[in-house]
């Protein structure tokens, strides 16, 4: 096995030369470990720096692990991460902030331990750094819907962490909205599926199933309504209120209820760690 560290100048990462080249030894078979991201030699700030050497070493501990230690071997998991983007015309949407990286984090955590992983993603920027894992990239959350139902008949574990848009205009226009033609207008939307109550309709015992809640107040009462209204196991709370928490950034903190309401407080830590204690979790659940 061949695993590539990359590390270079974020501009020089970014481009698609780079990218199609790191696609090329990825199509050989070749693991890619993702650089980090902070300030560079070059004083820019992005994706570029070279992953840290403990997490290089863990990252090869856990690919040459012995089965014994990889607990999740033969086991299925399905994971959502991400936003959707909801189309207005073909080159506007209605979408938020979601990064996707706390879905990613979860997907990489599961495959290290053996899952076999099926990650359905909206659009993001970020590739799964580690083997193992099926990528499906999906744009609307209709789409995000179909594309899990297959995979969640024979998922032991399904993670939805997708920022999923709770509306999506009811109308798409076919053509590129203009503005001197159109004038003021009021936009119409309507409901979107929620994917994890539909799935969570047909869930059989045996299946567990994790969701988030991302909430500005009343975090505890809402993760609760939400974990009962969608049939889930646990539901993972990050509270806004928190520095350093939710969408965007690198770290989290979080708090895990189980369904009879036990709380689990972990402190603020790298997204990377937060997705080692929800696969434990999970673990932890039977
Ligand atoms: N979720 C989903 N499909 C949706 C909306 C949410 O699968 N259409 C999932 C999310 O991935 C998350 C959980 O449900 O695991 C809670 O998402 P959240 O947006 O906090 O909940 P909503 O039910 O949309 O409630 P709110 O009105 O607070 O947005």
């Amino acid at each position: 096995p061949v695993f590539v560290a990359p590390a270079m100048d974020l501009d020089m990462f970014r481009h698609p030369s780079t990218q199609g080249n790191l696609d090329i030894l990825r199509s050989y078979g070749n693991h890619i470990i993702e650089p980090a991201e902070g300030e560079l030699a070059s004083h820019l700030v992005g994706k570029g720096r070279m992953e840290e050497p403990e997490r290089i070493v863990e990252i090869l501990e856990t690919f040459f692990a012995q089965d014994s230690e990889k607990p999740l071997l033969g086991k299925k998991a399905l994971v959502t991460a991400g936003p959707t983007y909801e189309k207005l015309d073909p080159v506007r949407f209605i979408g938020n902030y979601s990064s996707g990286r706390m879905g990613y984090c979860v997907a990489e955590r599961l495959a290290e331990l053996g899952a076999s992983v099926t990650l359905v993603s909206g659009p993001t920027s970020l590739e799964p750094a580690v083997g193992g894992i099926d990528l499906i990239r999906v744009e609307s959350a209709v789409e995000m819907l179909e594309a899990c139902r297959a995979p969640f008949l024979d998922a032991d574990i399904t993670v939805l962490s997708a920022a999923v848009a709770d509306y999506r205009p009811m109308e798409q226009a076919e053509t590129k909205m203009k503005r001197e033609t159109k004038g003021d207008f009021d936009l119409r939307l309507t409901a979107n599926p929620d994917i994890a109550a539909t799935l969570g309709a047909t869930k059989r015992s045996g299946q567990r199933m994790i969701g988030f809640a991302l909430e500005t107040d009343r975090g505890e009462e809402e993760a609760m309504r939400k974990m009962k209204a969608k049939q889930l196991d646990a539901i993972v709370l990050n509270s806004l209120s928190d520095k350093g928490a939710g969408f965007g950034g690198t770290t989290n903190k979080v708090t895990i209820f189980d369904s009879q309401g036990r709380a689990t407080s972990y402190p603020l830590k790298s997204k990377k760690e937060v997705a080692k204690d929800i696969v434990d979790y999970i673990i932890g659940l039977g």
